[in-house]
């Protein structure tokens, strides 16, 4: 296919509904993608390349390579990956412009979808239409640059849509789980108190120094997220409830819900939610609660003072 003068690209956020943390030590976690998410378009530009995000930061977020060390941070390595993995040279004339109601940074799969939007628009105006596994493989070297060595789950269920139960280091690292029913979701959220690589990394510290006590605590979180893919296809929302408490209780042990998580889970829980968790990384950031009725949830943290919205999980 040949070059176009408009190259688009888009990309869902994800919320984790069972397993983060865990999944980096090789256990088995549930994910899926959110109807919130991020657009790229990409188009000649002769000062290019120039990447910007209007939506991020209190004044938007340009990235200018022409002449700059791309090294300096990690949004311009990752913007100089992303034209790597795509074919285009360094200096190439192309600017690319992603926007969305994605919010960043508080666990909801905004590195991910940066880089799988920012690839899809690169690729596409190429006109080229990548492989799933090549985008796999070239947005997990973006999520790289922002996270060292994440497990996958993010960029997996961003690329792919849908519910998958995802397995590092699996022969089939992620199969489809299909819910029989929408799972009705509220997603609330405050800032976070570092980064998802700074939450990871404690942990690590933890793990090493009290690998057994830990290990144990990623074996319960695995069995959770077993039964969790049961009580999904089953559309048992009372088990679900029941197991996104218990997630949550194992992440507080884990030592990554801050006080606002869990003031965030109580809130929820108090207004009718059948059970709360976080989502992603933790210290602050997302949670998650199962709410058929998401109004009374979603009017409570709202007047607690956090962002909320309803959502419905469908199967792809
Ligand atoms: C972040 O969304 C999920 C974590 O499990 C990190 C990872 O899987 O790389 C905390």
């Amino acid at each position: 296919m040949s070059p176009r003068p408009i190259g688009a690209g888009a990309a869902p956020g994800k919320v984790i509904l069972f397993g983060e943390h865990a999944v980096v030590y090789g256990r088995p976690a549930v994910a899926a993608a959110i109807d919130v998410g991020l657009g790229a378009t990409a188009e000649h530009d002769p000062q290019g390349p120039i990447l910007r995000i209007p939506s991020w930061g209190r004044d938007g977020l340009t990235v200018e390579l022409r002449g700059a060390d791309q090294t300096r941070d990690a949004m311009g390595r990752a913007f100089a990956v992303a034209l790597e993995v795509t074919g285009h040279p360094p200096d190439c004339p192309i600017s690319v412009t992603l926007d969305g109601d994605l919010p960043l940074g508080i666990g909801l799969g905004s590195s991910a979808a940066f880089a799988v939007a920012l690839i899809r628009a690169l690729a596409d105006v190429e006109g080229e239409a990548l492989s799933t596994d090549a985008l796999l493989a070239a947005a997990e070297r973006i999520e790289k640059v922002f996270h060292g060595t994440p497990s996958g789950i993010d960029h997996t269920v961003v690329a792919h849509g849908g519910c998958l139960r995802f397995r590092r280091g699996a022969r089939q690292p992620f199969v489809a789980v299909r819910p029989v029913r929408p799972l009705p979701l509220v997603i609330a959220w405050t800032l976070r108190e570092g980064t998802t690589r700074d939450a990871v990394s404690r942990l690590r510290a933890r793990h090493t120094a009290q690998f057994q006590h830990y290990d144990r605590l990623f074996d319960s979180i695995a069995a959770v997220a077993e039964a969790g893919v049961d009580a999904i296809e089953a559309g048992d929302f009372e088990t679900l409830g029941a197991l996104f408490d218990l997630n949550h209780g194992y992440l507080s042990a884990a030592g990554v819900c801050s006080p606002r998580n869990e003031e965030m889970v109580h809130i929820a829980r108090t207004a009718g939610a059948l059970g709360a968790k976080i989502t992603g990384a933790g210290c602050g950031g997302a949670i998650i609660a199962l709410a058929p009725d998401a109004g009374p949830v979603v009017a409570a943290l709202e007047k607690a003072g956090y962002d909320a919205f309803a959502t419905r999980i469908r199967r792809a």
